[in-house]
């Protein structure tokens, strides 16, 4: 239906205008437990499946797109998941400002949006200064987890974190075989390996 009013979705949906100027996760969620965000988390396959499998932890995507954005909270609204939000906005706002600094356990950063075109290289989100704001928001011991297909973005994301002063380069998780169709880290993941891919994937530990 062309038109359609936009459907309420809070709290599974809020923009970071809503939240402006910063996020408390005490408001955001019932429970008081370890904090885990998904970075441009899309249809949110990954935010689904972490938060019904692993109910001791609270998932926040973060996506720029809200009708992506939407989509990944609708799902989690129609099973009422307390411990699954999506923000819509971009991310560096959020992880550069509006996160409290030391706030969260693990940061996910899987199949960033790659810009080929050499002109168009310096759109990627995934810099010094975004390695930065990771470290700003995670706590001691958390986890940076990202993944790609991009050969030459896994290298430029590698090298800066490898060098981080902030982090530890940990084993990358192996590759493993799905047991359905939607056994995948993310869709993307899914898309990709399905196309026959290699898929690089990089672990780290804040110090
Ligand atoms: C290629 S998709 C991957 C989606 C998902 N992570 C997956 O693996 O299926 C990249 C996503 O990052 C989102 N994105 C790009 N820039 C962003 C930003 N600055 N803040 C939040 N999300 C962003 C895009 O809108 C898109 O949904």
């Amino acid at each position: 239906m062309k038109n359609a009013p936009t459907v309420d979705l809070r709290p599974y949906f809020q923009t970071l205008d809503d939240l402006s100027p910063s996020i408390d996760w005490d408001e955001m969620f019932e429970k008081d437990q370890p904090i885990e965000l998904d970075v441009g988390c899309g249809r949110g396959l990954f935010l689904f499946t972490a938060s019904t499998t692993r109910l001791d932890t609270n998932f926040v995507g973060i996506e720029l797109d809200y009708r992506e954005g939407r989509r990944a909270a609708k799902r989690l609204a129609k099973l009422e998941q307390p411990n699954g939000r999506v923000l819509g906005g971009d991310a560096r706002e959020a992880l550069g400002k509006m996160i409290e600094p030391a706030s969260v356990s693990a940061v996910h950063f899987y199949f960033p949006d790659p810009w080929w075109k050499k002109k168009h290289k310096r759109r990627r989100l995934f810099t010094d200064q975004f390695a930065n704001m990771i470290a700003r928001v995670l706590k001691p011991g958390g986890h940076l987890h990202s993944w790609t297909d991009v050969e030459d973005y896994f290298g430029v994301i590698q090298a800066l974190m490898d060098h981080h002063a902030d982090f530890v380069t940990l084993d990358p998780p192996d590759e493993r075989d799905p047991e359905h169709d939607m056994d995948y880290q993310t869709s993307f993941e899914r898309k990709k390996r399905k196309e026959g891919f290699p898929i690089y994937r990089g672990l780290w530990q804040r110090r």
